[in-house]
């Protein structure tokens, strides 16, 4: 006998995203989330991910965006009418591009900024610092210095943090690896595929380096020009030729082709229109 699949923790149905009245930057997108796993979003520069992520934790406004048409249902339920600190409450947490902190405060200032989240918040466990410093102990030792002198790398691990501390059941994390080290990037990822493994959380995951992000997630999408153009399991998506060839620099026979023919490659391709 099989069993009816869990209904996605987040779905997006064709979603149109304008802003400032002229630029399109989301056309008819649609991906969903399964409860429990990692979702990759992937895409080059300019593709609409950061503009996706913002959709679902309802931040266009902030940036004169609207969502035009299509719909977002977190939970079952549709987030049109729901304020972004209110989806944070309700257990969706987004890990901004660029690694949002709080420079002026120290890094346990920022974790008990997140703890916002979970007042008058029904279930919600008293905040759990150890929880954060456990995953990352290097913010343990610097838990009074300001967030502001900590490397790029250690600011990364607190904007993570700070969403952990909201208890999260969605995560959205905008691109980790953005200007860290490989070291560092596979530090960051391993800890990311534990808070999934170990906590059931659920994320959707966007990244440039497509290397990196498929080796955790459980199924991805790539996007071009603010649509999906390929989804499909990690595993096909990392063996399937085309995307072996744009988004891992690796040709046919395994070897690495230059970043400068990949980009030259991407520029006059059509395959994706
Ligand atoms: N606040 C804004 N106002 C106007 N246009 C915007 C705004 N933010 C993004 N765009 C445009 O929307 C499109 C998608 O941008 P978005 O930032 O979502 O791409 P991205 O895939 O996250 O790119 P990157 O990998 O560079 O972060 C781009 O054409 C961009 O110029
Ligand atoms: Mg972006």
């Amino acid at each position: 006998m099989t069993t009816a699949p869990p209904a996605p923790i987040l779905e997006v149905n064709n979603i149109e995203v304008i802003y400032n009245k002229v630029v399109q930057a989301l056309r008819g997108l649609s991906l969903a989330v399964p409860r429990g796993q990692i979702v990759a979003l992937l895409g080059s520069n300019g593709a609409g991910k950061s503009t996706t992520l913002k959709a679902i934790s309802n931040l266009l406004t902030l940036e004169d965006g609207l969502l035009a048409s299509g719909s977002i249902r977190f939970n079952g339920q549709g987030t049109a009418a729901i304020a972004p600190q209110q989806l944070v409450r309700r257990g969706l947490s987004h890990v901004m591009e660029g690694r949002r902190v709080f420079e002026d405060l120290t890094v346990e200032e920022n974790l008990i900024a997140s703890t916002y989240a979970l007042t008058g918040r029904p279930g919600a466990a008293p905040p759990d610092f150890d929880l954060v410093y456990g995953y990352f102990p290097r913010l343990f030792e610097r838990r009074k210095g300001l967030a502001g002198y900590l490397s790029g790398g250690e600011q990364q691990m607190l904007a993570i943090g700070r969403a952990l501390i909201a208890q999260p059941q969605l995560m959205l994390l905008d691109e980790p690896s953005l200007g860290l080290s490989p070291k560092l990037t596979e530090d960051i990822f391993g800890i990311i595929a534990r808070i999934n493994a170990e906590r059931g959380t659920s994320m959707l995951l966007v990244e440039q380096n497509a290397t990196v992000a498929l080796a955790v997630a459980h199924s991805g999408y790539i996007m071009e020009n603010g649509k999906i153009v390929i989804d499909g399991t990690a595993e096909r998506l990392a063996s399937d030729p085309d995307v072996r060839e744009f988004y891992l620099g690796l040709a046919g026979g395994g070897e690495a082709k230059s970043f400068k023919d990949i980009k030259h490659y991407k520029r006059r391709k059509r395959w994706l229109s």
